[in-house]
This record gives structure tokens, sequence and C-alpha cells, in this order.
């Protein structure tokens, strides 16, 4: 079969193309069609079928024979940890911890949030939570308190699952401080929390709500897995937005697992008992479907890495994690190589290690830069398959099919639709753009299955955000083109969303926080181009009148209230006080203009601007702060 026989099989009859793959997957009551559009256009997909995500991801292989395979390999240079987890060991501790769960009142549908660092516990606890039908919503790390808060509120979760600890180079960032924070700054109180006493820096319980993760466990019956409707919530998983309010992408569990099962073949080529590493973050939806969910449902042993591509040591660090583990497939972001090239030009710490038996890299969560791509290429010698998807989607929309047949590869192009999206580049009239021709990224309704059916709680908010502008479409937020060949090409955000070393972030909620400064009257962020993390934040604000505080002193509290409260994830450094913004004249800031000033574009005023001459204002700012940036 080619991709295109398997492309076209789908289009001729989605649902039967779905139900097929629906197949790979055990089912305690196989559903009885594919889609359901009763409620169009919102869709689900196995909705009256029963299932569970934790028995296909772990019981189901230990009763195949795969019990003793290794399910996870756990390799945590900043505490110099490396351990690993068959089958059977990861099912035995995920009951366990899921009966304790149970025992104290988690039960199906009760949402539990997970706060915590790159270790196992993260894993079994998300695996617990779906093997009794509760719904988890993970937190990266990196994010403050405030953050916390924001999201205990939406998800109203029973439990916090917590580390007591994080470990990031040189420094133990405490996180139950932080959790502590967020459950005093939300309206809404869980009814425990179980901490995890790493012991890198272990954390104050507090009585009668706290919960040491080994206690906690005392006693505890394993529990069974509970089979669930095809549409209920696997979990929630907040993501940026435009406005400082996160999203929580909800994810349906029986969509879920076919979707990832079908592209752990099909995309990232590996067969079941294979070695598959995302160097990613549970935090962030690639570390669900990839380092827990999808190897795992596959057959496939997983890798969890505690560190970063270089300084954990060295650069030599994915070299060694990819030769010692016998990595097959490996899958991260583009800047993670942009760093170990800056760190290694020469790829010398490559030196003593074998990765020959990695068949493959696959790069997404920000555009990959051809000269990344090639240096990966030829210090690896294998291919490199950019591809391209998002929080929503959960799974690739666009990508290489190197497991059904592997395409050739156009540097710049995530390559091309897979079986499931029906991508269309759309004008501002919503009408199909020709073949190379700049447009909205839009797919045609229904989604296919593993993809978001709604927002958590926030239906309204779903259909307007995504399915609003271009009626029958959802609109991705990304711009792009098709080529000739079919290829797609992603160009950028259509809104105000930035992307800073593969995370996504929201120029709006950084605004909101320097808006709340006392001495700010007004301000933007824009993202500016990047060599090292793809695009910076640059906050540019204006003093209140009469303020006369030296401008250092804002931008050096203007830092430090956007780390306090969205977090170091932010990357937030540059703050510029100027006099006054470019708008148009019916007020609207120029941030796209201000954007292609960072970033050394040639810029025409805009018709509607207000005054042109702000522009060189800007542009002397962001100058005297370096930008642009020359060289990489
Ligand atoms: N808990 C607490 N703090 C965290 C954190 C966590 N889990 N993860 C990151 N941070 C902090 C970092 O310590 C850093 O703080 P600093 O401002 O004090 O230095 C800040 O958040 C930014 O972190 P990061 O984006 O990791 O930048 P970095 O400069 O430490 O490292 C790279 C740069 C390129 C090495 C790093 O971004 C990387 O490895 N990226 C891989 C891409 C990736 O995982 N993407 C996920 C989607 S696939
Ligand atoms: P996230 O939801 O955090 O995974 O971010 C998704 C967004 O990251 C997408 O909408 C794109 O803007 C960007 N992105 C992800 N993968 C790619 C890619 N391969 N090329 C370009 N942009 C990408």
């Amino acid at each position: 079969m080619t991709y295109s026989d398997v492309y076209e099989s789908w289009k001729t009859d989605p649902e039967g193309w779905w139900m097929e793959q629906a197949k790979s997957i055990h089912w305690e009551r196989f559903p009885s069609r594919a889609l359901f559009d009763e409620n169009a256009p919102l869709y689900e997909w196995f909705s009256d079928g029963l299932t569970n995500t934790c028995y296909n991801a772990l019981d189901r292989h230990v009763e195949n024979g795969r019990g003793e395979q290794k399910a996870l390999i756990y390799d945590s240079p900043v505490t110099g940890t490396k351990t690993s987890f068959t089958f059977a060991e990861m099912t035995e501790r995920t009951a366990r911890f899921a009966g304790a769960l149970a025992r104290q009142g988690i039960g199906k549908g009760d949402r539990v949030i997970i706060y915590m660092p790159m270790v196992p516990e993260a894993m079994i606890a998300m695996l617990a939570c779906t093997r009794i039908g509760a719904i988890h919503s993970v937190v990266f790390g990196g994010f403050a308190a405030n953050e916390l808060a924001t999201r205990i509120d939406d998800a109203a979760p029973k439990a916090i699952i917590a580390g007591s600890c994080g470990i990031e180079p040189g420094r133990i960032v405490a996180y139950k401080p932080l959790l502590d924070g967020a459950i005093e700054m939300a309206a809404h109180k869980p009814d425990f929390c179980v901490i995890l006493q790493r012991s890198q820096g272990t954390a104050d319980l507090v009585e009668g709500r706290d919960h040491e993760w080994e206690a906690f466990q005392e006693g505890a019956e394993p529990a069974d897995c509970l089979p669930v409707e095809g549409n209920h919530p696997v979990y929630v998983l907040y993501t940026s937005g435009t406005t400082g309010q996160p999203k929580g992408v909800v994810r349906h569990t029986g969509g879920h697992l076919v979707a990832l099962h079908w592209t752990m073949k099909n995309v990232y080529d590996v067969e079941p008992g294979e070695v598959f590493w995302a160097a990613s973050d549970v935090g962030w939806v690639v570390g669900h479907s990839y380092i827990v969910y999808g190897p795992l449902v596959h057959g496939n042993t997983s890798v969890m890495f505690e560190g970063k591509p270089v300084g954990t040591p060295d650069a030599g660090t994915f070299w060694r994690v990819i030769d010692e583990h016998d990595v097959r497939s490996f899958f991260t972001a583009p800047t993670a190589f942009r760093a170990i090239k800056r760190e290694d030009p020469k790829a010398e710490a490559l030196e003593g290690y074998d990765i020959s038996r990695l068949r493959a890299l696959y790069l997404a969560g920000e555009r990959a830069d051809p000269d990344t791509i090639e240096w990966a290429q030829r210090v690896m010698g294998v291919p490199v398959y950019d591809h391209w998807w998002q929080t929503e989607s959960g799974f690739p929309m666009i990508g290489n099919p190197a497991g059904i047949e592997a395409l050739p590869v156009k540097i710049g192009s995530p390559t091309v639709a897979l079986p499931g999206f029906d991508i269309r580049i759309l004008g501002e009239d919503g009408r199909e753009m020709e073949t190379g021709a700049l447009g909205a990224i839009a797919i045609k309704l229904p989604l296919p299955p593993g993809t978001l059916p709604t927002l958590w709680n926030a239906e309204g908010r779903f259909r307007k955000a995504y399915l609003e502008r271009f009626p029958g479409y959802y609109e991705t937020g990304d711009a792009g083109y098709v080529d000739k060949d079919n290829y797609l090409w992603i160009m950028a955000r259509t809104d105000d969303v930035i992307n800073v070393a593969g995370h996504r972030l929201s120029t709006g909620l950084m605004e909101e926080v320097l808006s709340d400064h006392p001495d700010v009257a007004e301000c933007a962020v824009i993202g500016a181009a990047d060599a090292l993390k793809g695009q910076l934040p640059i906050g540019l604000v204006c003093l209140t009148k009469g303020v006369n505080k030296a401008h250092e002193t804002v931008a050096r509290e203007c830092v430090a209230m956007v780390r306090d409260r969205i977090g170091p994830v932010a990357a937030f450094k540059t703050v510029l006080v100027v006099d006054r913004l470019p708008k148009t004249r019916s007020g609207k800031i120029l941030r796209a203009t201000m954007v292609k000033l960072a970033d050394g574009e040639t810029v025409k005023a805009p018709a509607t601007i207000d005054d042109p001459a702000i522009l060189d204002e800007i542009r002397e700012a962001l100058a005297k702060a370096g930008h642009p940036a020359s060289g990489g």
C-alpha cells in the first residue's frame, strides 16, 4: 500500500476506515458505529463503545505475553538515575496507586490535577486516573502558582498529585510552595493532595490535606480497570489561546486510543517491542501522546528523560540515550537540536556512541528551520521528518507517513495530510485558495477520532475559537499553503500565540500581567525571532503620565511579574519602555508591524497607521535591545 492508497481509502469511507482501525484496541463493548454527528458541528467518535485506557496501555500487554518487556525506561541525568519498569511492574504499581485514589474517594469523572516533574510517578499517576475513570489534567512544572490556580479553578479537581520539586540545571525548583500558593489563590479547593517527596528537596506537608506518596498507598487494594464510554474524557490539557484564560482541551477515551495506536507504526515506524523516545515533558501534549499513551498502547518501550539536550551534562546526552537504550524512533522539538548544534557544531560528542539502529528523527512543536534539519540529517545519518500538529489535534495532522511509505523530504515542509485530515487553505472570505497561495489552514469537519471534541466547560468558546470563522471547518490558527505535490507548508500563526522553545505561549496573557504594573499605561507583547528558541517575547510598555521612575527599574519589575505570575517557561526577559505604541487610526496596536521591525524585515507603514514616525522610534528602541539579532 502506498500513502495515496491509504489516504484515498480513508477519504472514500472515513467511518468504515476508522472502525477498522478501532479493532486494534481492546473494547469491553465494541462501538456500534464510528461517528456520532447528532450535534454537528460538534462531533464524537465511538461514543457507545466501552473501553479503558490503562487496560490498553498496560494490562493487555501483560496478558498477551509482554509482562517482562520494559514499558518505561527512566533516564535522569539531573539526578544520576537510570531505572526501568516492565509492563508487569507498571501494571502492579498503577493498580495500587489507582486503588489508593479510589479508597480516598476518587471515581469516574472526578478531576485530578497532576503537577509533577519528569518522574515515573507522573506516568503512574496519569495511568492510575484513567484506570478508574478519573479525568487527569497535567500542568507543566514551569508554570507559576497563578497559572496553576487558574487551572484548579477551571478543572475543579478533587485531588492534586504533585512532586516536591523539579530539577533544572543548577537549581532545584520547589514545586510544593507553588502548589500551596496556587491552592490558596484558587476559589476551588481540592479534597486532598498526594506529594511525591524527592530526596533532592522534600516539602512540608499540610496536616489533614497532604499525603506522602508511599504512605498514601499503604494497604490499598489494587484497582481493576473500569470500562468507560468511548466519549468519556480521558484528560483535559490546558493550552494557550489569545486571551489570558487557557483553553482546556478535552480528549475522549476511544478516539484517543485508536488514533495514537495508528500513528505508532504508520507515522513513527515502530513495531511493538521496540523502543520509542519523545524528548518532551508530560506537561505538554507531546508528552501525553508520545511519552505516555501512544508507545504504551502500541506495546512499545517508552523513554522518559529528565534533563536537557545540553548541559546535562553535555551535548552528547541525546546520543548516549539513543545508544544506551536502543532507541529506534526519536521525537523532539527543533529547538533542542538548535541547542546541540550551537554547543557542539561538529557533533564531536557523538564520538563513541553508536546510533546506527535509529531509523528516523521526528521534529514538531514549532517551525523546523532548514539549517537544523540539514545538520541533524548530516550528523545522525537518518531521515529527519518534520511533522505538524497541535494540542487540539493530539496527534500529527501533517507528516511523513514513514511506516507506510517514506515520502521524499522537502526541507521546510512537514509533508502531507495524514488520513483523518482533509486540509484546506482558505482566504479571508472563506474560499479555497489556489495551489501555492497563502491562507488560513483549516480542516474540513468532522475532525478525526482523538482530536478535541470541545473545550472543558466552554462549549461556546470552542465554537467561537475554532468553528465560527469558517463554517464547516476547524480553524487551526496557522497559516500556510499547499504546493503542486500536495505538500503543506506552515508559515505563521494567524493569532497572538507565540512559540518559545517549542512551548506555546499567549502574548495576550503576558500583556494582561504587564497591564497590572501600576506604572504601565499601555503595553504590547510581541514574539521576535530567536536563533535558539525560535521566538522570544519582547514587552513594549508606555508609562503612565507623570511617572518618572527609571526605565530599567520598571523593566526589571515587569520581567519579575511575568516570571512570578506565568512562570519561567515564558522566557520573558526583555521589556522596552517607549513613549508610544504604533496604532491604527481606530486605535488597534500594530503588533505584526512591530514583529517585522524586530526581525529586521522591510516594513511599509500600513495605510491606516496613526503616525508613521512612531515606527522609527520603535525601531530604535528595538535596535538598542539588540533586535534584529545578528547571526545565530
Ligand atoms: N520546572 C520549572 N522550571 C522550568 C521547567 C520545569 N519543568 N522547565 C523549564 N523551566 C525553566 C527553566 O529553568 C528556564 O528558567 P530560567 O529562565 O531560570 O533559565 C525557563 O523555564 C525556560 O526553560 P526552557 O524553555 O527549558 O529553556 P532553557 O534555556 O532552560 O533551555 C532548551 C533551552 C532549548 C535546551 C530547552 O528549551 C529544550 O530542551 N527544549 C526542548 C523542547 C521541548 O521539550 N519542547 C516541548 C514540546 S515538544
Ligand atoms: P502546541 O499546541 O503547543 O503543540 O502548539 C501547536 C502550534 O505549534 C501549531 O499550531 C503551530 O503554530 C506550531 N507548530 C507545531 N508543529 C509545527 C511544525 N512542524 N511546523 C511549524 N509550526 C509548528
